[in-house]
């Protein structure tokens, strides 16, 4: 089966909407200490260079969250098989996420991550796709909205392809 890849944003485009994320998150925590939450794998590259933008204080710590359905929809099945490790007590909360598809896996780590009872927590995906949102869960910062298809690179895949793609592209089989 043949696949094509056609462009949606190219390196630069990212640059600048990281750039612009990142002066968006320093205004408004205006200089609080953040605990910045990547949700592995796809968001390892958004939160590379997002990080590296910011000059608010940051610890990082990363979550892995499992779900399973088909390679391109989640099942809402969720599993978490690697947890958090700081103590997010009374911390800010940034969860950075690759994309927002049906939103319910941000819904599902929402949900768990109050028992923590962290002072705030907000939502930061790079890619926000609107067209199968099953659950309305806040997104407060996207780099970019895609209303529907499947994209792949910089960090998101398919099927564990395409994810060190520099640029991001609309996958079309
Ligand atoms: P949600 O739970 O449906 O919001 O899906 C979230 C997860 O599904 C993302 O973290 C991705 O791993 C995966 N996903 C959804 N849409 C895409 C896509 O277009 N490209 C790559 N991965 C996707
Ligand atoms: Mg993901």
């Amino acid at each position: 089966m043949s696949v094509e890849l056609v462009p949606v944003l190219s390196r630069a485009e990212i640059e600048q909407k990281v750039k612009r994320l990142a002066e968006r998150v320093c205004r408004d925590y205006d200089k609080e200490e953040l605990v910045v939450l990547g949700i592995l794998k796809g968001s390892f590259i958004f939160l590379a260079d997002l990080v590296r933008e910011l000059t608010i204080p940051v610890q990082i710590d990363f979550i892995r969250l499992a779900s399973y359905g088909s390679e391109t929809s989640s099942s809402g099945q969720i599993q978490i098989t690697k947890g958090i490790e700081l103590d997010i007590g009374d911390r800010h909360v940034l969860v950075v996420e690759d994309i927002v598809d049906s939103g319910l896996t941000i819904a599902y780590l929402l949900d768990y991550l109050k028992q923590f009872h962290p002072k705030s927590i907000k939502v930061c995906t790079f890619i926000d796709k609107t067209e199968h949102r099953e659950v309305q869960i806040p997104v407060d910062y996207a780099g970019h909205v895609v209303e529907f298809g499947f994209v792949v690179g910089y960090g998101l895949d398919f099927d564990e392809k395409y994810r060190t793609l520099p640029a991001i592209y609309h996958l079309k089989q």
